[in-house]
């Protein structure tokens, strides 16, 4: 592959500089897509709710709205750069384990439709600032399924001991957050929430959801007259990384997802009135790459490093993680891979390696390594460590590029500054 989006890949970093995130434009119109396709029902109403936290900027934030999809928001900040993008706040869906109540109140300034309750002092928090003013909200609340799929520990959000949302086991904190809002005439309590981790494989981790949730809904009318008529899935889709990932494809996942739906909802009188996921990595992550110019060869006695003028600072899921990559020479795609590489960034840190290992042709000084799928997560978990500046984000489309996110400059890095 020698181009992204049709423009030459050395091009664009000599265009734009390195380190850079460039993204393929048409592949993510082609993901939000095939999910506002594929994730239809002829009985349920449907929403694809795009989880910002995995690349949030104003231009992203157009396409979905383009798209016609509800955003995830997850703090004040993702919140502030979708009204500056002008999306249409009652489709945001806010989330988080800890809201605080200066952000409750710019959520209900903002106008945002559905604010998902993690836990019950801030459902407390939310009726003490709602009740008596003329403001509306939609609420569903986040619970704990228990439901483990399989996951990094640290990506996974659904084990009983989670710090997000209410166990489902935990009937009496359910009963007494459905009470509040019931008690509330400023708030609508429409639906229930749950994620159950993220890069999952395994769509069968979602039918057993959809079961769990859809049981758990019917359990929360018959026994607490809760009005329960959506069910949010979350997201967690699985990327592919490398060629040792098999993600289930877009159209296989929703029509997994959508008839264990229907057969879930005519168990329960289709009680169920609205389905929603919320994928983020799915949409951006195979669309991103990552472009860096190499800098030096080192070699020890039992390693070939290529160091890159990024690292940690533009991408720390290498580090966080252990999440492997690809990645290739820009110009050498069909060269001979005749050694292995380690990747390492320009970060003062032992643990700032991209990638342990990767066959590559010969790496010279001023080639461009191009890692893949650095769409989502990268750039929304960049740091200035070091103070390395944060590179600049490109979209590119049928050849033309433009930068959606420019480059950080060191004037930008001290502005804050004292
Ligand atoms: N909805 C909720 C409530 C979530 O907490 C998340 C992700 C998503 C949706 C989107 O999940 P996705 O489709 O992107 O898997 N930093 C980690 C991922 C953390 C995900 C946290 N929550 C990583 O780089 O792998």
């Amino acid at each position: 592959m020698t181009e992204i989006g049709g423009m030459n890949i050395r091009e664009l970093a000599e265009t734009y500089g390195t380190p850079l995130v460039a993204y393929d434009e048409n592949m993510l119109r082609d993901k939000l897509e095939s999910f506002t396709k594929h994730f239809r029902s002829d009985t349920i109403r449907t929403d694809v709710v795009y989880a910002s936290k995995a690349f949030n900027c104003k231009a992203m934030i157009s396409l979905v709205s383009e798209y016609g999809c509800c955003l995830d928001v997850v703090s004040g900040g993702e919140l502030y750069t979708a009204w500056k993008a002008g999306f249409d706040c009652s489709k945001t869906f806010f989330h988080g384990n800890n809201k605080t109540p200066d952000e409750i109140r710019m959520a209900l300034d903002c106008g945002v439709g559905t604010i998902v309750i993690d836990n019950v002092m801030e459902a407390q928090e939310l009726i003490r600032q709602i009740e008596g003013t003329d403001r509306q909200i939609r609420v569903f609340l986040r619970v704990n399924p228990g439901i483990e799929a399989h996951t990094h520990q640290y990506i996974v959000t659904a084990h009983v001991d989670s710090k997000f949302g209410i166990s489902m086991l935990d009937w009496d904190e359910i009963a007494y957050v459905t009470d509040l809002f019931e008690g509330c005439d400023n708030t609508a309590f429409e639906g229930i929430h749950a994620h159950i981790g993220s890069q999952i494989f395994d769509k069968q981790a979602y039918s057993e959801l959809v079961k769990k949730m859809f049981a758990f809904a019917a359990k929360m009318k018959d026994e607490l007259g809760a009005d329960i008529t959506s069910v949010n899935l979350g997201g967690g889709f699985a990327a592919l990384y490398t060629s040792k990932d098999h993600p289930i494809p877009v159209d296989e996942v929703c029509d997994e997802i959508i008839s264990a739906c229907e057969e879930a909802n005519s168990s329960i009188h289709n009680q169920i009135r609205r389905v929603l996921i919320e994928p983020g990595r799915s949409i951006v992550a195979e669309a991103g790459y990552n472009l860096y110019k190499v800098g030096y060869i080192k070699k020890t006695p039992n390693k070939l490093y290529a160091f890159v003028d990024g690292g940690m600072s533009d991408n720390i899921r290498p580090a966080l993680y252990q999440a492997e990559y690809d990645a290739f020479i820009a110009g050498k795609e069909d060269e001979e891979k005749t050694a292995t590489y380690t990747i390492a960034g320009k970060c003062c840190e032992s643990g700032d390696i991209l990638i342990q290992s990767i066959a590559l042709p010969q790496v010279n000084t001023g080639d461009i390594l191009v890692m893949k799928t650095t769409g989502a997560y990268g750039y929304s978990m960049a740091s200035h460590y070091n103070k390395l500046a944060l590179p600049a984000v490109v979209f590119v489309k049928d050849g033309q590029a433009r930068e959606v996110i420019e480059r950080e400059s060191y004037e930008h890095l001290i502005s804050l500054e004292k």
